[in-house]
């Protein structure tokens, strides 16, 4: 009898812990879901996992072909640039096969007033010269760029707190996990006279009362464009993804490769 598929699912995002989570039953599959670790208390699935970067594409590499990977999930978070062409150049040079798995980014609607950017440089710049209150919700890493914008007044939203703090002269740190209603994030742009909505453009239903609260309050949005991936078979749905690895691992598993 073959051996179970062994699948490396690249998470840190809730698309990755669904799939592991519907993964865990198949016989055929043995996944292993990989966190970063940049999180406090991530959420772990009922699945083998492993936390910590592999040490660049060598150390993934070298990952792969210890723990003789089959198939490879990218399943990051869009913004994880790093992580996917990391994976796609290990995925490459082993000739394991990758797919992505991802949410598709937001699509404007009537009355949504954004200005999208390529990064966190130009959503500074975007901001101006005038004064604003700014709710920027991009994530502790990209905080540093902000600093080129010290005439605003900043709600700085993170998961965990930024360390070192945010060398800007005017902000308050909020430290929240989404999901977030539609109701707390109008009450919360209210109470905090919000002018203007700073976010990446993440797609996924956990984040995006944000930007429906800015439209529904007349609120423009700086949002920065999600980069680049590999060009490779890429899921948004669950089932879809699904049926693509149920294909595979019903072949048998490719011969073992040199180590
Ligand atoms: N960027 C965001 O906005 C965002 C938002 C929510 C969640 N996340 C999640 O947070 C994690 C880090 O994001 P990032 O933007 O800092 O990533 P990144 O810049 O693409 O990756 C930086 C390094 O972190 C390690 N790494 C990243 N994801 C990993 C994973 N799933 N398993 C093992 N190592 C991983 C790798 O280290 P080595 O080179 O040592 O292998 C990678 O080179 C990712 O898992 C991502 O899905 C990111």
């Amino acid at each position: 009898m073959s051996r179970p598929m062994r699948i490396l699912i690249l998470g840190g995002t809730t698309e990755a812990r669904m799939l592991a989570e519907r993964l865990a039953g198949d016989p055929t599959i043995a996944p292993i879901l990989s966190l970063a670790g940049r999180t406090n208390n991530p959420a772990l699935p009922d699945i083998p996992y492993r936390i910590g970067g592999f040490g660049g594409i060598a150390g993934l590499i070298s990952y792969m072909r210890t723990e003789s990977i089959d198939f490879v999930i990218d399943a990051t978070h869009p913004f994880a640039e790093q992580m996917s062409a990391h994976a796609e150049a290990a995925c490459r040079e082993t000739s394991v096969p990758l797919a992505l798995f991802t949410r598709p980014p937001w699509m404007p609607c009537d009355g949504d007033c954004w200005s999208e950017v390529e990064n966190a440089t130009a959503a500074a710049l975007a901001l101006g010269a005038i004064p604003r209150r700014v709710f920027l919700t991009v994530g502790r890493l990209q905080l540093p760029a902000f600093a080129a914008a010290p005439m605003h007044h900043f709600l700085i939203r993170t998961i965990d707190a930024p360390e070192p703090p945010p060398k800007l002269p005017s902000y308050r740190l909020l430290l929240a996990r989404g999901p977030f209603s539609l109701a707390d994030e109008i009450a919360l742009m209210e109470a905090e006279k919000i002018d203007i909505l700073v976010s990446k453009n993440s797609g996924g239903a956990a984040t995006y009362p944000k930007i429906e609260a800015a439209r529904k309050l007349g609120i423009p949005v700086i949002l920065m464009r999600p980069p680049a991936r590999a060009e490779v078979p890429c899921f948004h749905d669950l089932e879809a993804i699904l049926g693509f690895i149920g294909d595979g691992a019903h072949q048998p598993p490719p011969e073992p490769r040199g180590v």
